[in-house]
């Protein structure tokens, strides 16, 4: 790869900091090397390969001389900045979800449907973060047994909502365990030893009783997978884990698929790592799963209640491969 000239907008944040990390730690071929974020981050500097970047103030001419720009800065952000970066020659990789249903912007898992990157007309949108640990494991089913139902809870982290939901997480933990109230800003009700089935935390439900973010795995994994046939339902829950999103996972095939064979078949999946010993007590864990590249998936069994439909657990890093990884992955292909 020729060394290119990167930026990265929203660098200050949670995923932006991820982001910067994930392009130092896959050793991503850079020229030159751009951080921005709002005003308020003026004067600040983030480190990257040990030398110290000042951050700049995002602008509509942050992009002069950019290839490539990783858009992690919330999606009012990227509908403002992002058709400026293309407009100047960049492609854009955004992590908002501010075209991500267009048909003319490819939505791309690079395990799932590279193909698609290269029909980019300057922006490329990364998707959901739940929606992308599951698909790199449902590619594989849907592959060979044709499947056409999803059922799936998730089980999400906080640090999907940026760094003042880690705070609050950390900040009331303490409170509650002092007997104290504790105060809430970022979520809407407690979070700490709480389970709020509602994400996003602000303006979540549409019209049909389904929140934003459950919507998005519907409509997203058909898109991904390229097929609008597949049926979906979602219930999103955050839960007081500070990193890595879990679901549970009901996936119904045309084919029979056993679970000794979609064993076999995760077994070689590219980004997908296969936990399920049960004897030892071996199955995806959040704890385990922060930090890493990887999708895990255990817990595999054949439905009781249905004659050809699979439970699954699925765990992965929100903030790598459900968002900074992927960014970087897609930029690879770049
Ligand atoms: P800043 O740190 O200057 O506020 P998180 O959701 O983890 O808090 O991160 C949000 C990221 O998006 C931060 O880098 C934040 O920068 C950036 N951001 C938010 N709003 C804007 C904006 N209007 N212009 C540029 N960057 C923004």
């Amino acid at each position: 790869m020729n060394p290119r000239a990167v930026a990265v907008a929203g660098a200050t944040g949670v995923v932006g900091r991820q982001m910067l990390k994930t392009l130092e730690d896959r050793n991503f071929p850079i020229k030159s090397l751009k951080v921005l974020a709002s005003e308020r981050s003026k004067g600040k500097t983030l480190t990257f390969k040990g030398e110290e970047v000042p951050v700049e103030v995002l602008s509509e001419d942050s992009f002069k001389g950019v290839d490539i720009a990783l858009f992690s800065a919330g999606g009012g952000t990227s509908k403002k900045y992002a058709p400026c970066a293309a407009k100047d020659g960049c492609v854009v990789v955004d992590n908002s979800s501010a075209w991500r249903m267009d048909p003319e912007v490819p939505l791309v898992v690079p395990e799932v449907n590279p193909g698609d990157i290269q029909k980019h007309k300057g922006i490329i949108e990364n998707p959901n973060c739940s929606t992308i640990q599951m698909v790199v494991v449902l590619k594989p089913l849907h592959d060979a047994a044709q499947i056409t139902r999803v059922v799936v809870s998730t089980y999400q982290a906080v640090s999907g909502a940026g760094s003042a939901a880690l705070n609050e997480l950390a900040e009331q933990s303490a409170a509650v365990l002092n007997g104290e109230a504790g105060g809430h800003s970022v979520f809407p009700h407690t979070i700490a030893f709480n389970c709020i089935p509602q994400i996003p935390q602000k303006d979540a439900f549409t019209e049909n009783g389904y929140t934003s973010e459950e919507m998005k795995m519907v409509n997203e994994t058909k898109k991904i997978l390229g097929d609008a046939n597949i049926r979906v339902t979602a219930t999103t829950v955050r839960v007081p884990v500070f990193n890595c999103h879990s679901e549970s996972v009901n996936v119904e095939t045309v084919k029979k698929l056993t679970a000794d064979q979609a064993r076999a078949l995760l077994r070689q999946a590219p980004g997908v790592i296969v936990e399920d010993d049960l004897d030892n007590q071996l199955y995806p864990l959040a704890v385990r799963a922060t930090g890493k590249w990887d999708t895990f998936v255990g817990r595999i069994r054949d439905d009781i209640s249905h004659p050809s439909a699979l439970d699954m657990w699925i765990v992965s890093d929100n903030l790598l491969k459900g968002a900074a990884l992927n960014a970087v992955q897609i930029a690879e292909y770049l």
